[in-house]
């Protein structure tokens, strides 16, 4: 008999929830919240009571489309963190009462594992990756390689110091005047610019860490003392401005990977998180598997941003061990391990 698992995923701006019958994905709908767009980035309080509004509709869907009721579930899995409190005790508390209701087992999911996660998902004309494999994982709050041995056994080797690789796209991006988020709408614009037009410096960070912070300062200041000479610098070279920025991301992500590949000497590479949506990061990836013989995997772009699929294939696997939480699971805005 198949297992049925719903997932639901409110860690930041984002409500979803996602049915899985196994490993195979029926349903996945996701209600982005565009509120945050007027403030330049995601205000908590506001991510909260969108969640709040969203949630019923979201699950109700999710199901609808998945064509099973809700007395069919096996499991609920939920995002426990790391997130935004608020908009994480949103899908955690609501996955507690449903599943208290139906008398299922509850499963809690961590972001980041579901982020890597999401490469489970079947698809009949994809292959999945092997352990141990290496995973970048790069999105709005996270940068960090990990070697995957396991379903649920990850060891981190690299990680960011200060910002994420999300938030360089989208602190640069709003340097631009550029909406949140700004990193698909740079990714957009670089692909019609030159990205040698400017160089910025890569920071000198040790082992397989990461540092963002320098970078995003330089370019608001290469930016500004351009705009003292032509008050219209940014409209006359905004593909070249993100073409370059997008570069210097991109192959500051790529050194360190590429690193990472060699010391452990571990081929078998994937990407996870919302940046892995990059074009540019794409092509890099593929020229560099290339050269260098890798297996790459490289998640479809409707698993790469946030979303309860994830969520939904993690569950599934800790479903099969008989790993479940309690009610009196809360959630967590830091990683805990
Ligand atoms: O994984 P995600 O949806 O949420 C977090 O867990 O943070 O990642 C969101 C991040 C944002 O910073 C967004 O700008 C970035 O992923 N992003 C992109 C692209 N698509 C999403 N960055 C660069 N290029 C893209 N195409
Ligand atoms: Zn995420």
């Amino acid at each position: 008999m198949c297992t049925y698992i719903l997932g639901i995923e409110t860690s930041c701006d984002d409500t979803s929830a996602a049915v899985l019958s196994d490993n195979r994905l029926l349903s996945n709908i996701i209600a982005s919240q565009k509120v945050h767009a007027l403030y330049g980035g995601v205000v908590p309080e506001l991510a909260s009571r969108a969640h709040q509004q969203n949630i019923i509709p979201v699950i109700d869907a999710a199901l609808k489309n998945a064509g099973i009721t809700k007395e069919q579930l096996s499991a609920i899995a939920f995002t426990r963190g790391p997130g935004l409190l608020g908009a994480l005790l949103v899908g955690t508390s609501f996955a507690k009462a449903m599943a208290l209701g139906l008398k299922i087992p509850l499963i809690e999911i961590d972001h980041l594992q579901a982020h890597v996660l999401s490469h489970f998902i079947y698809d009949e004309n994809k292959k999945q990756p092997e352990f141990p494999f290496l995973c970048l994982t790069v999105s709005g709050g996270h940068s960090q390689i990990e070697i995957i041995k396991d379903y649920f056994d990850f060891e981190k080797i690299g990680e960011t110091i200060d910002d994420a690789a999300g938030e360089a796209f989208d602190k640069a991006a709003k340097i631009m005047g550029l909406p949140y988020p700004g990193g698909p709408l740079v990714d957009k614009f670089a692909q019609l610019g030159n990205a040698n037009a400017f160089t910025f410096p890569h920071p000198r960070i040790q082992g397989f860490n990461y540092s963002f912070s320098g970078l995003k300062t330089s370019f608001l200041y290469f930016v500004r003392d351009k705009i003292k000479e032509d008050t219209d610098f940014i409209n006359n070279n905004l593909n070249d401005l993100c073409a370059s920025i997008q570069k210097t991301i991109v192959d500051v992500l790529m050194d360190k990977l590429i690193k990472a590949s060699e010391f452990t000497k571990i081929k078998t590479i994937a990407i996870a998180g919302g940046v892995s949506a990059n074009s540019g990061l794409r092509e890099a990836l593929e020229t560099e598997s290339k050269k260098r013989n890798w297996q790459l995997f490289i998640p479809p772009f409707e698993f790469c941003t946030d979303n309860a699929a994830m969520v939904g294939i993690a569950g599934y696997y800790k479903f099969k061990m008989g790993n479940f939480s309690d009610q009196s699971a809360v959630p967590y805005a830091r990683r805990i391990k």
